[in-house]
């Protein structure tokens, strides 16, 4: 089959998701066969410089041999296993992920999916407080089961059915867009009093947890004050209520230290991990303390699923793990980072449509704007560049609430070389749609 006669074929026989981007398949986008570190090859033989890294759960790079040697080896010894017993590979996952966290975080539960950690999140945060409120941030994506959906307000949408009881929105700190100007904390302070004042009325003491990205992804690449962290972390202890950091997209190294938490200096209750958890094999993580699972139980906790655990998955986390530890990803973060803001700073000097530039290690964006005293969303230019940069061989997403905020996730293994060359493609970009 050519790449037309695949795509038709897939036009044909795949449910039509609507995350396949409408400007990719009105583009007739590629269909990719083959990848290795930061690039992947569409059917006809064309490169593409990938810095979405696949779904973000290529972060260690595309194929890494490490986790690609250990999953061979794995699939010739168990595949998988009933969840009612211990396998090897789960056990030593445990301990090894417990390392990489600070105490008391140290009790590990194996999932598929980054929505499946985050309702395992909830589900323990419910039965170890008795309490039944959850609040999410108004920007935040949690994942596409109905709970985490639910409290994914950045993909609100009327038809999404109904939600679940108990769950409540309140505003992110944006610093970029806050509707209350001030020098200094004040604005998110203020934001933090309006969602407190309004919790405590709509939970009328029945909260149980707050969930958070430390840095809010889909949401249009927003970093949460660290003080606004540890100021919400408060709060919630004073009601005997916990904090949930959902790591998917910030945790194991990408941000440039191993967890968002430790950037913010402060210790969730609850951590949730997935995306390149499993180097691109499917795997995620619900930890907690010995305390909170000990109160879960207590409070009639039941939970599992067939391919809880499966040592498959188990074994590309230990994999993905012994890469994030021993290979300095973190560090190697760090430096991508700086170097990419460098070359973004640069273009924003030359491009006013360039409105805000941040994001933090290898989670960057852009936000457009059509001027930038008025921040008008430019979110029409937004997807004429990710065509353009798509038909150049560059990947990357557009997020954000006003759908204006370009998405950099290039894998660690990204060169600076590669990094040039991706700011070539996005600056000729800039240059047609301006
Ligand atoms: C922060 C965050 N949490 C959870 C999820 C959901 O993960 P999954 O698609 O693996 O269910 C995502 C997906 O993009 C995410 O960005």
């Amino acid at each position: 089959m050519d790449s037309q006669q695949l795509r038709q074929t897939g036009e044909d026989y795949l449910i039509r998701s609507s995350l396949l981007s409408d400007v990719v398949a009105a583009s007739g986008g590629p269909v990719f066969v083959r990848a290795e570190g930061s690039q992947v090859w569409d059917r006809d033989g064309k490169s593409y410089l990938d810095f979405n890294s696949g779904q973000m759960c290529s972060w260690l790079g595309h194929n890494n041999p490490r986790v690609t040697e250990a999953v061979r080896h794995g699939l010739t010894q168990l595949t998988h296993a009933s969840s009612v017993y211990y396998n090897e590979p789960q056990v030593m996952l445990a301990k090894k992920l417990a390392e990489t966290l600070d105490a008391p975080l140290s009790r590990s539960l194996f999932i598929q999916s980054g929505a499946d950690s985050n309702e395992a999140a909830i589900l323990f945060a419910r039965r170890a407080t008795g309490k039944n409120g959850i609040a999410a941030l108004h920007l935040s994506f949690h994942g596409y089961s109905d709970v985490s959906r639910a409290m994914s307000y950045i993909a609100a949408a009327p038809n999404h059915g109904p939600t679940i009881p108990d769950l409540y929105a309140i505003p992110t700190p944006y610093a970029y867009r806050s509707p209350i100007e001030s020098e200094g904390d004040a604005w998110w302070q203020a934001l933090l009093d309006i969602s407190f004042d309004t919790l405590d009325r709509q939970c009328a003491g029945n909260l149980a947890a707050v969930i958070v990205e430390p840095l809010v992804s889909a949401g249009g690449v927003i970093e949460l004050p660290s003080a606004y962290v540890r100021a919400l972390k408060e709060r919630l202890e004073a009601r005997g209520a916990l904090l949930i950091f959902d790591e998917a997209q910030t945790g194991l190294g990408k941000l440039g230290a191993m967890y968002a938490y430790q950037q913010c200096d402060v210790m969730p209750d609850i951590i949730t991990v997935s995306k390149h958890f499993g180097g691109g094999m499917a795997i995620s993580a619900m930890v907690t303390s010995d305390e909170i699972e000990q109160k879960a139980l207590e409070g009639g906790l039941s939970f599992g699923h067939s391919h809880s655990s499966d040592p498959i998955g188990c074994t590309a986390g230990l994999a993905s793990l012994e890469v994030i530890m021993e290979e300095d990803v973190a560090a190697r973060a760090a430096a991508i980072g700086s170097y990419w803001q460098a070359r973004m700073r640069d273009l924003q000097q030359r491009y006013e449509i360039i409105g805000d530039v941040r994001g933090r290690g290898c989670l960057q964006g852009i936000e457009l704007v059509r001027e930038r005293a008025g921040k008008e969303p430019a979110a029409k230019e937004a997807d004429e560049i990710f065509r353009l940069c798509i038909a150049d061989g560059l990947l990357f997403s557009v997020r954000g609430a006003h759908g204006n905020v370009v998405r950099f996730v290039p894998p660690v293994t990204t060169s600076e070389n590669q990094i040039d060359q991706a700011t070539d493609i996005l600056e000729s970009a800039l240059r047609k749609v301006v």
